[in-house]
Order: C-alpha cells, then structure tokens, then sequence
C-alpha cells in the first residue's frame, strides 16, 4: 500500500472517501493544531493579542507560497463566494459594461454578479460546446463593452479544466479583467499568479486545501485591489485589543488607498478554522504540490484504466491536459447510476452524485487500494 500521505490522514474507519471535491479531511497535523485552538478559548487567557496576528499572518505566509505571490497580497475569506463578491461589489462599474460568465458554472461564480444588473451592467453567458470555453469562444463571446471574464479552472460538473492561461492572455489583449474560481483545482495542481495573465484567483479552503469548512481566500492583483471601492474597515486589521488600554483617541479610517488586508473577511484571527488550515497548508507545501499532483494523476489512470468499458461511460476528459482529479462515469444505462451511488455507498465507497453522474475524486490521502475497492463495486455492477 502506499501510504506516504495515507497514514497523515484519518483514520477513515471502514469505509473509503472519494469525494475530495465536496469535502477534503483534515491530515492529523491541522487536527493538533483544531485542538489547540480549541484548548486557547477553553482558557481564554491563551487568547492573547500576539495570537489575534500571528494566526491570519501564519495563514497569509503559507498561502502566498502556494501561489507564488506576497502575503501582503492575499485576502482571507471565508468561502469562494467572499471573494467573488468583493469583487462584484468592489469594481466600480459603469452603465453598460459588460460581466461575461459560463453557462454551466458553479452557482458561486454566477450569483455574485447578477445583481449588477441593477446598476445597468449587463450580464452575458458563453454557452461553451464543452463545459468550459476554448480560447476561441471566449474571443468570439467579447465584446467592446466587456469589461470582466470569470470561470472556474476545473468544472465542478464534468471534470474538465479551463486553459487559464490562453483564456488569461484574450482577456489581456482586450484589457478585460480575468477572474478565476480555483476551488476545485487548488492544491491538487500547482499555480504561479507571478506568471500567469490573471487578475484574480478565489478559492475555498476546504476542498483540495484539506483545510476545514468555512475557509477561503482569494488573490487580487495589486493594482486591481486599489481601484476597488468598497465600504469595509475592520478595526482588527488597523489596531489590536492592547491598543483599546491605552488613551481614547479619535477612530479614523487609515490614509492611503486599500490593500488585500483591507478586505479581510471579519474575525480574521478565526482560530478554529485559520489555524488548522495553515497546517493543512503546510503540510502540502512540505510534501510539494507538484508531487501530489503527480501522485492523485496516478489515482486518475488508475480509475480511468480499470473501469469495465463494457459497462461505464468516461465522462470527463481521458486526455491529461484537460482531465483534472474530478472523474465522472456514467453506466451506459444512466438510470441505473443512483441505484449504483447506493452500492457504492452500502459497501463503504463514498462518492458524489453530480447532475446525474456519479463523481470520483480522489485526492492524496487516498491509496492505490481505495481506487481497487471502488473499481471492484462498481466493475460487480451487473
Ligand atoms: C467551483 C466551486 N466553487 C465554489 C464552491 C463552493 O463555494 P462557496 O465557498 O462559495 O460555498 C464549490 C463547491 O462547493 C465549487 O465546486
């Protein structure tokens, strides 16, 4: 078995989790950590003002690694919609500017916009022939007025992965602001935004981060941030509570135009969440996101090879540029899928049902053995 990350994970009991694309468990490294933070606020008094910094800096220092830029670049939220909504309600908008979204995205990636139409700005959907658009159908879907282009990386409902940096470069070349949802494609692939024509990249924690529910963030390029006007000013992010013991002074908004720290979501110290994170974080950035794409891509051959083709459709991408670690099947009588989601499930082998499809996502923690024992009920499937 191998169980170089494995055994950093559970334990799983008796049953098999492939289902990294709804939720990543937690590795025992950022339980020790959920337990300290738990201990901090069973004797408050370890809640001390060092803390209330050290916690969302730590968490800032680790994410700026994973995508290649500085901490004082990244937003924490709380979700992917946080950072999507910042953006919606940041970018001062004018009558008939133009949003272009994707048809089938993931509804976070849809909802923050469709209230600009209030503000006359105009929302527009490619309708790709594949999910996601090629290239060519983002050029062919921009128009004058099209001022901002966001689609998710990797298709939460078929698997497939958006070519960011060819879209990124159309985007560029027509001065139209480039925002990517990474949530399904963060932390089991790597991303450099220091080399890459996007303009803001939002993700969740708590998918391939492993990090717990409730997380996310989001990195806006520098110039982007500035020009966002928002009402937010969150005294945690100016002053500390030992700043509240010294003399009344008047509270002031601080000079200067905004930076990512600005929009941290409220609470940022958050320990519960932010602290085991940061550990979930770090413990992939030790073991290299490279290697563990190359190790779930191993998991994806696996499952792809050994499914019975007299049996199941592949229905997410088989070639390697375009696959991800969302795998989708499909048996050839699809009505038969849920009674099969049940199987899977009766026999220990937790997987999603998506849009009528049954999803496999398979993430480091899994092993070779899981993706066996899943093939082994799915291949029995009369
Ligand atoms: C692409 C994508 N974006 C976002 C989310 C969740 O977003 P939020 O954190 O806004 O609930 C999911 C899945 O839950 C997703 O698949």
């Amino acid at each position: 078995m191998n169980d170089e990350y494995y055994r950093d994970f559970g334990p799983f009991g008796d049953r098999i989790w492939i289902n990294c694309a709804h939720q990543g468990p937690l590795p025992r490294v950022a339980v020790e950590e959920a337990y300290q933070a738990i201990n901090w606020k069973i004797t408050p008094y370890e809640l001390v003002s060092e803390r209330f910094s050290s916690v969302p800096a730590r968490l800032k220092r680790s994410l700026a690694r994973l995508v290649g830029a500085s901490p004082s670049e990244i937003v924490l939220g709380n979700s992917a919609s946080y950072g999507l909504h910042l953006l919606a309600n940041g970018i001062p908008w004018h009558k008939g500017d133009e949003v272009l979204l994707v048809y089938s995205d993931f509804p976070s990636d849809i909802l923050p916009w469709l209230a600009l139409e209030k503000q006359d700005v105009i929302i527009r959907y490619i309708k790709p022939k594949d999910y996601l658009p090629e290239p060519e159908e983002l050029e062919t879907n921009i128009t004058p007025s099209t001022r901002l282009f966001c689609t998710t990386w990797v298709h939460s409902f078929s698997g497939k992965t958006a070519d960011i940096e060819a879209l990124g470069k159309i985007c560029k070349a027509h001065n139209i602001i480039f925002a990517v949802n990474a949530s399904q494609a963060i932390g089991a692939r790597p991303l450099d935004v220091s080399g890459l024509p996007v303009d803001a990249v939002i993700s969740v924690g708590f998918k391939w981060l492993c990090g717990p529910y409730g997380t996310g963030f989001c990195w806006i390029e520098p110039k982007l941030v500035k020009s966002l006007v928002y009402n937010q000013a969150y005294w945690l992010t100016m002053q500390t509570a030992d700043d509240l013991g010294r003399k009344e002074s008047e509270v002031r908004l601080p000079e200067g135009l905004p930076n990512a720290g600005t929009y941290d979501v409220f609470g940022t110290a958050n320990f519960f969440n932010f602290k085991p994170w940061t550990a979930s974080i770090e413990y992939l950035l030790q073991h290299g996101i490279e290697r563990i794409a190359e190790y779930d891509q191993q998991l994806v051959s696996q499952l792809i090879d050994g499914l019975d083709s007299r049996k199941y459709r592949l229905m997410s991408p088989r070639e390697e540029t375009v696959r991800s670690t969302l795998v989708f099947i499909s048996h050839k009588d699809s009505q038969r899928n849920t009674e099969i989601y049940q199987t899977l499930k009766e026999k220990g082998v937790e997987v999603a049902f998506r849009r009528g499809k049954l999803r496999l996502s398979p993430h480091l923690y899994n092993t070779k053995e899981d993706i066996e024992r899943a093939l082994a009920v799915l291949n029995a499937v009369k």
